[in-house]
């Protein structure tokens, strides 16, 4: 045998020569769920060691990720049902507790990046991305009040602003409003090919948000196609994204790879509620390590082509890649 490929795994200074795969807490972003200022900490039961905190609390929490080593967080909203209209417009209303906390953030932490959500599902009372019309979720009608939004975030101060909604011509008509409103310098990371997953369950019970009525699937992808990402993503692109996000991320790998592949903007992943929570539940069981499960469920993101992956382990992954993994 000429060809031994063990000769370049037998011992560790020789593996990480040949290492191909880098992953640091540089590339990550940490998504955090924010709730209003008379609030305690409030545990969410299916996304174990994640919490909803008030902008004090938080402010404690990002302090800690910094030590760490993150510095970059991904802000959603848990906005009382008293609040949600059909219109969503507490989303841009000047007392809004979500502005007000990316501003305090942002003062406090001027060296973070701050990346905002962009839907109406956290302040609607239908629980959908978009404006909902007898019974239809309809388009054009939705993309004044998601601009509307945007303008109010990047005015507080938000560095990147997070399209999650799915709606046609949504980055296009974000970026012309932000860029007429003087915010030409705030990203967009468009959440490009989001497909209309299982996964999203525990994200949706941490806000409280989920639809009233029907699914999601006129407006996120279908999880059998591969090929209309690519549709999406030189839509995206074209219309002046920073950013393409592949999400799920896990469930997804294929797709990220595409993309990278495909496109030349930065490739993000969003690890979600659900591949969290699937994880954490096996290791609460003991059948799997966290310590070791958890950083290679990461890593097979980055190794498809994922250039920043928005996690829920972020925190943990930063401790133990501090204490040298
Ligand atoms: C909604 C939104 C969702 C997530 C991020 N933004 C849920 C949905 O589309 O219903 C999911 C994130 C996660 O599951 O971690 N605009």
């Amino acid at each position: 045998m000429r060809v031994r490929p063990r000769r370049n795994r037998k011992n560790q200074v020789l593996r990480d020569m040949v290492e191909e795969t880098f992953l640091s807490p540089a590339h990550l972003i940490y998504p955090l769920f924010l709730q209003e200022a008379s609030l305690k900490p409030f545990a969410i039961p299916s996304l174990p060691g994640v919490f909803r905190y008030n902008q004090d609390d938080l402010a404690k929490e990002i302090e800690e990720c910094i030590t760490l080593g993150i510095r970059s967080f991904v802000l959603f909203p848990a906005v009382p049902d008293s609040l949600k209209d059909e219109t969503a417009s507490y989303s841009w209303q000047s007392d809004n507790f979500y502005l007000a906390a990316i501003h305090f953030l942002k003062e406090r932490f001027p060296s973070i990046n701050l990346m905002s959500d962009v839907a109406m599902d956290p302040y609607s009372s239908d629980g959908h991305d978009g404006l909902v019309r007898d019974g239809e979720i309809v388009n054009d009608e939705t993309l004044p009040i998601l601009a509307e939004m945007a303008i109010a975030q990047a005015q507080a101060g938000i560095d990147i602003i997070g399209p999650s909604d799915m709606m046609d011509g949504r980055v296009g008509y974000l970026r012309d409003s932000l860029d007429k409103a003087g915010y030409i310098s705030t990203s967009i990371m468009a959440y490009t090919a989001k497909y209309a997953s299982a996964f999203y369950g525990p994200f949706r019970d941490a806000l409280e948000s989920a639809p009233k009525a029907g699914d999601k699937k006129t407006y996120q992808m279908n999880p059998a196609n591969k090929r209309e990402a690519l549709i999406e993503a030189q839509l995206d692109a074209a219309e002046g994204a920073d950013f393409l996000m592949v999400k799920p991320a896990l469930l997804y790998l294929d797709v990220i790879h595409l993309l990278k592949s495909e496109q030349l903007l930065p490739i993000a992943a969003y690890n979600v509620s659900g591949e969290y929570a699937m994880l954490k539940a096996a290791c609460e069981k003991g059948w799997l390590d966290y310590n070791k499960a958890m950083p290679e469920m990461l890593l097979s993101m980055k190794r498809a082509g994922a250039d920043v992956i928005l996690t829920y382990f972020a925190k943990d992954f930063a401790q133990l890649f501090k204490e040298g993994l």
